[in-house]
């Protein structure tokens, strides 16, 4: 029951250094039993979701060693089972690439359904079904949401997506590393994990190409070897600190990631009047005058990410102008909003689109984090805001930023985490 206490207004200055993307390692790390041997997995994030999918691996019969805090080394040689219970998966959505990983190695698997952030409405996983039954297997959800997928040895075909789905193109890459002949995925989804985990699987000896295109061709190897492999940086967590840059202002180099992942959210706050400066493996921003309004639409890769939709509407909430932002992706990802305009943010949501009428000042307020980054764009509120704001939830924002609080604090924010005493009245 921690929470952030942030004392807003300092301008932010110097660099920080980004971690492992969270979305590679949470696909690559299940894709590590595909090989019966040991895979060194580097620049793995220190977050609390990669920590649960190690502790479902080794309740797998995985052995795991940590080399650093950033390295392990996984020995998928020993893995047995291919159940996963409801304790295990209930935290966080990616649990369910351990369908596609176990199905990959044994042609079976039984993972209950997962949790993770919740967005409104449903997450429905009728693609990754989809995917699944047509490689061979039999899929049923049982009692309790269980999702029991059984076959006698999957064989390659042809998928196409009717949506494109990040979780369904990974979870049937993973099924289809394995499989008898030539698994083809059309209208796939494009991130930069997606390449990342082909490129894991590849270094494994997976035959997979296309990967970063709508086509991905996978021809199934049924031996995969160990192998080591280093994780790309974390798209959306460089994004969250370039716009925090941007918001409270100053000059701060975001350091260890690829600017071409970068592009849709620079074009943005290029067009906001922020200075954007690329270099090899590093991005500079400058920003020293309020920024100026634009209109988002969130869109699959290479589109404006969703996962970066809440910091964004933090930044065009104290922009010059009225800004509308179009959310593609997901049902509901607006409940950041009222937390915002508790700050004093104007915005007014219908549906998908929120309209948002630029402040010159947010003040600080207490908040929560609804989920991982709407916790992010609280954080970005407090540090521009007038005051402090203190940020409940913490727990979501450790889901996926590694030390957000050493880093901003190492570039000169106000902030610091402290631990809640429940008393007895809170805990009844
Ligand atoms: N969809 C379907 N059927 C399916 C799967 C998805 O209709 O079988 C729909 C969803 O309802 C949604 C759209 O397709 O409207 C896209 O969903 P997608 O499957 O691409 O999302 P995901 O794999 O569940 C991943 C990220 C999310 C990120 C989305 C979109 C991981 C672990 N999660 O989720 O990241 O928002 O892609 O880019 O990779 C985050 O990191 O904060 C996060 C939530």
């Amino acid at each position: 029951m921690d929470k952030l206490i942030i004392n807003g207004g300092n301008r932010l200055n110097g660099k920080i250094d980004i971690s492992g993307a969270k979305n590679a390692a949470l696909a690559i790390i299940p894709g590590a039993i595909l090989a019966q041997d040991v895979c060194r997995i580097e620049n793995i994030p220190n977050i609390s979701d990669v920590a649960i999918m190690i502790k479902i691996l080794q309740e797998l019969g995985a052995s795991v060693r940590s080399v650093n805090k950033n390295t392990v080394e996984i020995d998928s040689r020993n893995v047995q089972f291919y159940t996963v219970p409801y304790d295990m998966t209930k935290h966080l959505r990616a649990s369910y690439y351990f369908i596609g990983a176990l199905l990959g190695r044994f042609g079976k698997a039984k993972v209950a359904m997962p949790g993770g952030c919740n967005f409104g409405g449903v997450r429905p996983i009728d693609q990754h079904v989809k995917g699944f039954e047509a490689l061979g297997a039999v899929v049923t959800i049982e009692e309790n949401a269980i999702v029991n997928a059984q076959s006698e040895g999957l064989i390659g075909n042809s998928i196409y997506l009717d949506t494109v789905s990040v979780g369904a193109t990974i979870n049937i890459m993973l099924a289809a590393a394995r499989a008898k002949g030539l698994t083809v995925i059309e209208n796939a989804a494009k991130e930069p994990h997606i390449v990342d985990l082909a490129n894991f699987l590849n270094s494994m000896g997976a035959d997979i190409r296309g990967a970063g295109t709508d086509v991905i061709k996978i021809r199934g190897t049924e031996n995969l070897h160990g192998c080591t492999y280093s994780i790309i940086p974390d798209q959306i967590e460089a994004g969250t600190y370039m716009v925090a840059a941007a918001a409270a202002g100053g000059e701060v180099l975001i350091n260890n990631v690829i600017p071409k992942h970068m592009e849709s959210i620079t074009a943005k706050l290029v067009e906001c009047g922020i200075e954007v400066e690329e270099f090899d493996d590093s991005i500079l921003i400058k920003s020293d005058r309020r920024p100026t309004r634009c209109n988002i639409k969130t869109m699959p890769h290479p589109g404006f990410p969703t996962d970066m939709q809440p910091q964004m509407a933090v930044l065009l909430a104290i922009a010059e102008g009225t800004s509308i932002i179009n959310e593609s992706i997901w049902d509901s990802r607006f409940r950041y909003v009222e937390q915002l305009s508790r700050m004093g943010a104007t915005i007014k949501v219908d549906g998908k689109i929120a309209v948002i009428e630029g402040v010159p000042q947010l003040k600080g307020a207490p908040v929560k984090a609804d989920d991982l980054r709407a916790g992010a764009a609280m954080i970005i509120a407090g540090l521009v805001a007038n005051g402090t704001t203190e940020v409940e939830n913490v727990i979501y924002i450790d889901r996926g930023y590694e030390d957000i609080v050493g880093k901003l604090r190492n570039v000169g924010a106000d902030i610091k985490r402290v631990r809640v005493v429940e008393t007895a009245a809170q805990v009844s």
